[in-house]
């Protein structure tokens, strides 16, 4: 009689077992969701009407991403080789982490900034330079810029920056990239559409520049993971090599067309968002409350050493807000979506309540 094979728990990779698992706080979001940066309101209604017209058949297939690689692009003014569409930003992120970094490798970015940077690096053997900014939070570019080493593969910003809402400016941006001739360049322009700033348009004309962009803030896609990556076409061939054929599925590359093309409907949320963001930014001027002027949909303000209470509090007052106290440098710091106006301020009468109960802000006085 054959013996039981014996049963041995395979071991992940070294790297692997030093890794966090990442929980995004995502149960029991049924109230105000002002805590991932999302659109609070809904996608286009364009989109609405493609989803609806969807067969059961269609389904059948494999997505094919090309000929909506080619409708983007062309958007972008770039060649369809040039873009890669992705599961959102954070696949984006995962495969360009992958193509690029290797053991010995540095990735350099400032700190705080969007957590999976460092999560995917991790993964990779890459050593991870990161430059803490000071108290205001500003980019740290004199350090940034004195960081750089022969060893640095990959630089990597969010502008605007999460969450601190701040940006680099091109100057900046060009200066670093001019300075790291041998480094991907990778600028996440994620809160683009509330910002403006761009450096989309020297993708293709710099060698070493790629640019993310994604549809799960402004366009209100986030449920459908739809991200992109543009670039020269020499590094986009490498991350295709490196990219699931279909890992963009077949509902979000049919939506994609009518949410670009319902240029009205972002008009719309952007403008009411801009709109909200100022006025929220009075309301916590008014309350006495330390803020970060934001360029993009959320706002950091300071809370203090009651920053688990203010957001368990305003929690029961049904508005979710994001604690970014475990990010480097933002102890006691709390983040807060944008969302309408009319939202907004419900969230400003939240606010006033809950500082009001904790004695924050002018209400410690
Ligand atoms: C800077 C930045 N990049 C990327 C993402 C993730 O985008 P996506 O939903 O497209 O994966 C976020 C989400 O919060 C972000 O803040």
């Amino acid at each position: 009689m054959a013996e039981a094979p014996i049963s041995l728990t395979p071991a992940p990779r070294a790297r692997v077992q030093a890794m966090q698992e990442y929980h995004p706080p995502l149960g029991g979001r049924d109230a105000m969701r002002l805590d991932f940066n999302e659109n609070t309101v809904a996608c286009s209604p364009k989109v609405r009407e493609v989803l609806a017209q969807i067969s059961a058949g269609s389904l059948t297939r494999y997505p094919e991403r090309g000929p909506v690689e080619a409708v983007v692009a062309a958007r972008l003014g770039l060649r369809a080789e040039q873009v890669v569409l992705t599961n959102g930003v954070d696949e984006a992120i995962h495969v360009l982490f992958e193509t690029f970094l290797d053991t010995g490798d540095e990735l350099l970015l400032p700190r705080p900034t969007y957590a999976m940077y460092e999560i995917y690096a991790s993964a990779t053997g890459a050593r991870v330079i990161a430059v803490q900014a000071g108290d205001d939070l500003q980019f740290p570019f004199e350090r940034l810029s004195s960081a750089i080493s022969p060893r640095t593969k990959l630089i990597a910003i969010a502008n605007p920056n999460n969450p601190s809402g701040l940006i680099a400016t091109r100057a900046q941006l060009l200066e670093l990239l001019r300075r790291a001739p041998q480094a991907v360049f990778f600028v996440d322009e994620a809160y683009f559409h509330f910002c403006g700033e761009t450096v989309m348009d020297l993708v293709g004309a710099l060698p070493n520049l790629v640019v993310a962009r994604t549809f799960s803030k402004a366009y209100g896609l986030a449920g459908l993971r739809l991200g992109l990556l543009a670039g020269p076409t020499e590094l986009m061939r490498w991350v295709r090599r490196v990219l699931s054929p279909y890992s963009v599925n077949s509902l979000a590359l049919a939506c994609l067309p009518p949410a670009l093309d319902d240029t009205a409907y972002l008009d719309w949320y952007v403008s009411e968002v801009l709109a909200a963001r100022s006025e929220f930014e009075a309301a916590v001027d008014a309350a006495g409350v330390r803020r970060w002027p934001s360029r993009a949909n959320f706002i950091l303000i300071e809370i203090g050493a009651r920053h688990a209470e203010f957001v368990q509090r305003m929690r029961a007052a049904g508005v979710l807000v994001r604690d970014r106290s475990s990010d480097p440098g933002c102890d006691g710091r709390v983040r807060i979506t944008i969302g309408t106006r009319e939202q907004m301020r419900q969230a400003a009468a939240a606010l006033n309540e809950t500082l009001a109960a904790l004695r924050i802000g002018s209400e410690a006085q």
